[in-house]
């Protein structure tokens, strides 16, 4: 480690001191903390994951780097400031709830700030840029907190966002991570290779969940892994679901609940089709057999080839001739 990086190290942690000491013990930071409570974040959880508040201030920090002689070159070399047309840095996180982002060992490298207000006209989250301590795609959220619990459990969740994250720790579901908002780099599956062999993916059940997930297992073919899909039901995110359905049946959602990938590839095809018509019927059929035909086990193949055939009504010989014939076209 350079002496940059060491100093940004220092800043970024005492920046965090110093948003935690805002959201918590001042009158500024009073609508966050409310806002925070609204969530059902407790004051424990807040300390946990060392949650602040960046108030509306533009040079609330800049002043504090300034009296603490920070040279210009390592301001702007920090992240912390962005520069007006004059050139001049100001504080780029303003009037935003803050969540520190660490590193394996629990560093805090960057943050992301969440606008209070859901109508605001700027991006609900505002992430650090890249520096010399921060490496996106080398990141992923909670990894150090979640390590542990990665490693015992046998498997790591994925989660979308920062708050399904955080909301699963307080619900007691706690080997869950988040990519910084992409889909996860070979960086982030070899830091997750050391920890464990199954990843089991728990995006927003909303559609673009849904359709990020279908992503994600086509994009996950790194064989190091095994794959699962945790569904979260009635169009909600993980944090909603707990908010509504409570801790316990989250738990028994990811623990109980999570789906092979071909299930729930079969399941996201159906719904585009309209089963009661023969038509789509038989695209359907024909679009799950090419997923099943790509799958290694015989016994998977017999199960899936079984529901099918249960689901169109007509018989494991006939989809198995199918399979057939998919297979030397394949050669
Ligand atoms: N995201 C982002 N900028 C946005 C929207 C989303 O960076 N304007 C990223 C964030 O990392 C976010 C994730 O994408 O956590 C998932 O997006 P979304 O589901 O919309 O946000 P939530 O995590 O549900 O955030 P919240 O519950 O705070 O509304
Ligand atoms: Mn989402
Ligand atoms: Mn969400
Ligand atoms: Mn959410
Ligand atoms: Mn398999």
């Amino acid at each position: 480690q350079n002496s940059d990086s060491r100093t940004l190290l220092k800043m970024y942690s005492d920046a965090a001191k110093l948003y935690s000491h805002i959201l918590t013990k001042t009158e500024n930071g009073t609508p966050a903390l409310k806002y925070l409570k609204n969530r059902d974040l407790s004051d424990d959880l807040i300390q946990t994951f060392g949650i602040g508040y960046a108030p509306n201030n533009n040079n609330l920090l800049l002043q504090f780097f300034k009296d603490r002689e920070i040279t210009e070159d390592v301001l702007r070399k920090s992240g912390l400031f962005a520069e007006n047309q004059e050139g001049e840095l100001f504080d780029r996180f303003r009037d935003r709830v803050m969540i520190p982002i660490t590193d394996e060992s629990g560093n805090i490298i960057a943050f992301s700030g969440r606008v209070l207000d859901k109508n605001a006209s700027t991006a609900k989250y505002l992430n650090s840029p890249e520096t010399e301590i921060f490496n996106k795609g080398k990141t992923l959220f909670n990894l150090n907190n979640a390590k542990k619990e990665i490693r015992e459990k046998g498997n790591v969740i994925l989660f979308e966002g920062f708050m399904d994250v955080i909301s699963a720790y307080k619900a007691g579901v706690t080997n869950g991570v988040a990519s910084m908002g992409t889909s996860l780099t070979d960086d982030q599956l070899y830091v997750l290779s050391r920890l464990t062999d199954k990843i089991n993916v728990c995006y927003d059940g909303d559609d673009p969940g849904v359709e990020a997930t279908y992503r994600a297992l086509t994009q996950l073919t790194d064989d190091r892994f095994t794959y699962g899909v945790i569904s979260i039901p009635d169009k909600k995110d993980p944090d909603e679901y707990i908010r509504s359905e409570g801790a316990q049946k989250f738990q028994n959602l990811a623990n109980g609940g999570v789906q092979t990938p071909i299930s729930f590839i079969l399941n996201y095809f159906k719904r585009n089709y309209n089963l009661n018509n023969e038509h789509d019927q038989l695209e359907f059929l024909n679009q799950s057999l090419q997923e099943i035909v790509k799958l290694q086990s015989p016994v998977e193949v017999d199960m899936y080839v079984g529901k099918v055939a249960d689901e169109m009504g007509v018989s494991k010989e006939s989809i198995n001739k199918e399979l057939d014939s998919l297979r030397r076209q394949m050669e």
